[in-house]
C-alpha cells in the first residue's frame, strides 16, 4: 500500500558566484515573500549584507537576511562560525529598529565559537605576512579563517558548550594555551587572559540559550510540513576555500553544495539554484582580478563603476576594486553551484556607460584559455579577452519589466546567457525590493 505523500515545501539556494558583494542581501529579502524560512548555512560576520526597504537601508552580517519579514524563521546552521559578542550586539541593534528577533532566530548548538584570540591571530597574521613580504590575504579581521581552522582541527569550541560552564572552561584553556604560544612565540602578539574571556562567555550563554536548537532538525520538520525555505549564501564562489582563488579565499565552502552540509539538511532538498551575479565585478581584499580597472581617476569607467555603483565594503569600509564582467570566471561558478538560474544585478550601474566590455576568456603564456584557470600564479598571468557591446543613455534604474529596459542593454544580457549557458532569470535595476525584474520566479519554476 503506498502512503500519501505529505506536502513538501520548496526550496531555494541563494549564492555569490563573484567574488561577493553580488547583491545577495537584496534579493534574499525579496524572494522571502516566498518563503516560511531562511537558513545562513556558512561563512559568519564577515559577511554584509544590505538591504534597502522604502528607501530604508539595514545592513546584516550574521542574522539572515529573512528577520526583516515578520514571521519569517530565521536558522544560523552548523557550517556557520560564531562571535557570540557580535551576535547579540547585531540582535541588539535590530530590537532597536523594532524587530522581534529572540523568538525567530535559531542557533545550531553545533556551530564553532569565533573567540577574542581568533580575532588577534586573525589580525597579527595579517600584520605578519605584510611585514615578512608574502603579501596579506586582506581578510575582514572577523576572526573568521582561525575559527574554521580550530574546527577543522577538532578542536574548536562549540555553541552546545556554553551550556555547560565546566567543560567549557576546560576546553578554553586548553584552546587558549595553543593560540598564546602562536600569539608570543610566532605573530610577536600579546597574549590574552582566560578569567575575562570566560566570564563574559558565560554572560553571553545565558542570553544566547534560549535560541540554541537542533537546525537541521528543525529544518526537516519545517519543510516536512510544507514550509518554503531559502538558503541564503554568503561571501561567492571564486572565494571558496576549494574552487576560488586560493589562498586569496575566505575559509568556508561559499558554493550551494554547502547549503547542505553547513545546514544538515540533505542535497535532495535543494530544489533550485540561484545564482547572483553583478553586472560587472568587483572584489574586496587582495587577490588576482583579470578584468580589473583602474578606480581614482574621473571620467574613467573603473571610476563610474566604483562611485556610481556606491563600492565601498559594508564590514570594513574598504574601496572595492572594480572591472568588468568576467564571464569566463563566471562560467567557473554556474559549473560548481549547478546554477538554475542568474539573478544579474546592478546592471542600472552600466547606464550611461557609451561601450561595455565582457571578458570572454585570456590569453596565458600565449594560449586562449576560455575558463578562469585554478592556480593564483596562472590567474595573475592572464590577460583579459573581451567582446565589446554598444552601451545605452537611458536609465534603467527602478524598471520592473524586461520589456521596458533598453534594446542594448537586452542584448548584453542576452550575450551574457548564451556565453555562460544559464537563464537570466531575474535582473535587479536598483537596491530597493521593488527594484527587480522577474523572468522566471525560483519558487515557481
Ligand atoms: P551582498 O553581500 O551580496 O548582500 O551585497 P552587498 O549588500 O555587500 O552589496 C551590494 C550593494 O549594492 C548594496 O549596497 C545594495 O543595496 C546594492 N544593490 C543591490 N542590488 C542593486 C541594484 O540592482 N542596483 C543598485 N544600484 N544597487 C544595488
Ligand atoms: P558578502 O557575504 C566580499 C573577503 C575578504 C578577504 C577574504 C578573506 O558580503 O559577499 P575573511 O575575513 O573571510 O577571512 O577574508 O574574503 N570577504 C568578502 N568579500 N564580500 C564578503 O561577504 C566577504 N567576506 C569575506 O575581503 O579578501
Ligand atoms: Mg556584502
Amino acid at each position: 500500500m503506498s502512503a500519501q505523500a505529505a506536502p513538501r515545501g520548496r526550496n531555494v539556494v541563494v549564492v555569490g558566484t563573484q567574488w561577493g558583494d553580488e547583491g545577495k542581501g537584496k534579493v534574499v529579502d525579496w524572494l522571502t515573500d516566498h518563503a516560511q524560512g531562511v537558513v545562513r548555512f556558512q561563512g559568519g560576520h564577515n559577511a554584509g549584507h544590505t538591504l534597502v526597504i522604502k528607501g530604508v537601508k539595514t545592513a546584516l552580517q550574521l542574522i539572515p537576511s529573512g528577520i526583516m519579514r515578520d514571521g519569517v524563521a530565521c536558522y544560523i546552521g552548523n557550517g556557520v562560525v560564531v562571535d557570540p559578542t557580535h551576535l547579540l550586539g547585531e540582535i541588539e541593534r535590530l530590537e532597536g529598529i523594532g524587530l522581534d528577533v529572540r523568538s525567530r532566530l535559531h542557533l545550531s548548538e553545533s556551530c564553532p565559537l569565533i573567540l577574542p584570540f581568533h580575532v588577534e591571530v586573525d589580525r597579527a597574521r595579517e600584520a605578519l605576512r605584510e611585514s615578512s613580504g608574502s603579501g596579506k590575504i586582506g581578510t575582514t579581521g572577523k576572526g573568521i579563517g582561525p575559527a574554521y581552522e580550530d574546527k577543522v582541527a577538532r578542536r574548536a569550541l562549540r555553541v552546545q558548550d556554553l551550556k555547560h560552564p565546566e567543560r567549557f572552561a576546560a576546553k578554553l584553556r586548553e584552546l587558549l594555551d595553543w593560540h598564546n604560544v602562536a600569539l608570543t612565540g610566532i605573530l610577536k602578539s600579546k597574549p590574552l587572559e582566560f578569567q575575562p574571556m570566560f566570564d563574559r562567555a558565560m554572560a553571553l550563554a545565558e542570553q544566547l540559550r534560549p535560541m540554541m536548537a537542533d537546525v537541521g532538525y528543525l529544518i526537516h520538520q519545517a519543510h516536512a510540513a510544507g514550509q518554503n525555505i531559502l538558503f541564503e549564501g554568503a561571501q561567492g564562489t571564486l572565494l571558496d576555500i576549494d574552487h576560488g582563488t586560493y589562498p586569496y579565499v575566505t575559509s568556508s565552502n561559499c558554493v550551494a553544495g554547502n547549503a547542505s552540509a553547513g545546514s544538515g539538511v540533505g542535497p535532495d532538498q535543494l530544489h533550485y539554484i540561484l545564482g547572483i551575479t553583478k553586472a560587472y565585478t568587483t572584489r574586496v581584499g587582495s587577490g588576482p582580478f583579470p578584468t580589473e580597472l583602474p578606480i581614482d581617476a574621473p571620467g574613467t569607467v573603473g571610476h563610474h563603476l566604483s562611485t556610481v555603483g556606491q563600492e565601498r565594503g559594508t564590514v570594513t569600509g574598504r574601496a572595492r576594486r572594480c572591472g568588468w564582467l568576467d564571464a569566463a570566471a563566471l562560467k567557473r561558478s554556474i559549473i560548481i553551484n549547478g546554477i538554475s538560474g542568474l539573478c544579474i544585478t546592478k546592471l542600472d550601474v552600466l547606464d550611461g556607460l557609451p561601450e561595455i566590455l565582457m571578458g570572454v576568456g585570456y590569453e596565458l603564456h600565449g594560449r586562449r584559455v576560455d575558463i578562469l584557470p585554478l592556480d593564483a600564479d596562472d590567474i595573475v598571468a592572464c590577460r583579459p579577452i573581451y567582446e565589446r557591446f554598444a552601451g545605452w543613455s537611458e536609465s534603467t534604474a527602478g524598471i520592473t519589466d524586461w520589456d521596458r529596459l533598453p534594446a542594448n542593454a537586452r542584448a548584453y544580457l542576452e550575450r551574457v546567457q548564451a556565453f555562460i549557458g544559464a537563464p537570466i532569470d531575474m535582473v535587479s535595476t536598483g537596491p530597493d525590493r521593488e527594484h527587480t525584474i522577474v523572468l522566471r520566479h525560483p519558487y515557481q519554476a
